[in-house]
């Protein structure tokens, strides 16, 4: 499996608190399955995105840990004027490894009312904007058709591995599992920020995924199409998630 949302750089954010933690998450997400974590830094408010300090931090911990595992880099984008700003003048800096693919998270709160003219600038520039777990925006989940504007111009939908099982709540994993049922779901991904409460874990995700829309499915969501985006290619086509995306109309 490959996990494109992870907060394991230590001692940068409100993820890994320590070197320690960091590898110790970074096996346990080996042992999990998982054979390439993209560590996402948050860039918000709260804490400073700094690509090349990133960068520097990732070969450390990739030198302290001793399990087969591919590290690279991307970004927990918070959609503010700000990081808007900065990602029209330069988006690189925030994309996942070398390719096109950014993580976009929403506030909480509210989605400012141009943000889709907003998306429709980065994906003419060049950007593929994934929304990370609308699942847990209560204010896309209210708003659903908000969602499918977005992904209608372009944009790729991640939900988080412990949403699908429960651990968001009741709104959270009914969430998922409609968006899942409508084949709106491009990747499935940890967003974990330690070792017990927010696990780098997608195995139980993808088995509950597999006993539900079969092998294929789960493959595509939490390995195939990852694999795509680590890799900066274009998503695949997955026969089967084409399938219910025609049938959820
Ligand atoms: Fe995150």
């Amino acid at each position: 499996m490959i996990d494109i949302h992870s907060h394991i750089l230590p001692c940068v954010d409100d993820g890994a608190s320590s070197w320690v933690i960091a590898v110790e998450m970074v096996v346990a997400a080996a042992k999990d399955g998982i054979r390439h974590i993209v560590a996402t830094p948050h860039s918000n408010a709260q804490f400073r995105y700094d690509r090349s300090a990133f960068a520097d931090r990732l070969l450390e911990l990739r030198k302290r840990v001793n399990v087969p595992i591919e590290l690279s880099l991307g970004c927990d984008f918070n959609f503010s004027l700000d990081n808007v700003q900065a990602a029209l003048d330069d988006w690189r800096q925030f994309c996942i490894g070398s390719g096109p693919y950014l993580l976009v998270e929403f506030s909480d709160y509210g989605i400012p009312p141009n943000a889709d003219t907003t998306l429709r600038r980065l994906i003419r520039c060049g950007v593929r904007p994934i929304i990370t777990h609308p699942e847990r925006n209560p204010f896309l989940r209210s708003k659903p058709d908000m969602l499918y504007s977005m992904v209608g111009m372009g944009c790729l939908v991640q939900v988080t591995a412990n949403s699908i099982t429960g651990f968001w709540g009741k709104e959270a994993r009914r969430t998922c599992w409609g968006l899942l049922a409508r084949g709106l779901v491009t990747a499935v991904a940890t967003d974990a920020h330690d070792l017990t409460r927010r696990p780098p874990i997608m195995s139980a995700a993808r088995d509950a995924i597999h006993s539900k829309f079969g092998k294929d499915i789960a493959e595509a969501l939490c390995s195939t199409i990852p694999n795509a985006i680590v890799e900066g290619k274009p998503i695949p086509d997955i026969p089967s998630l084409r399938t219910l995306r025609e049938a959820g109309g």
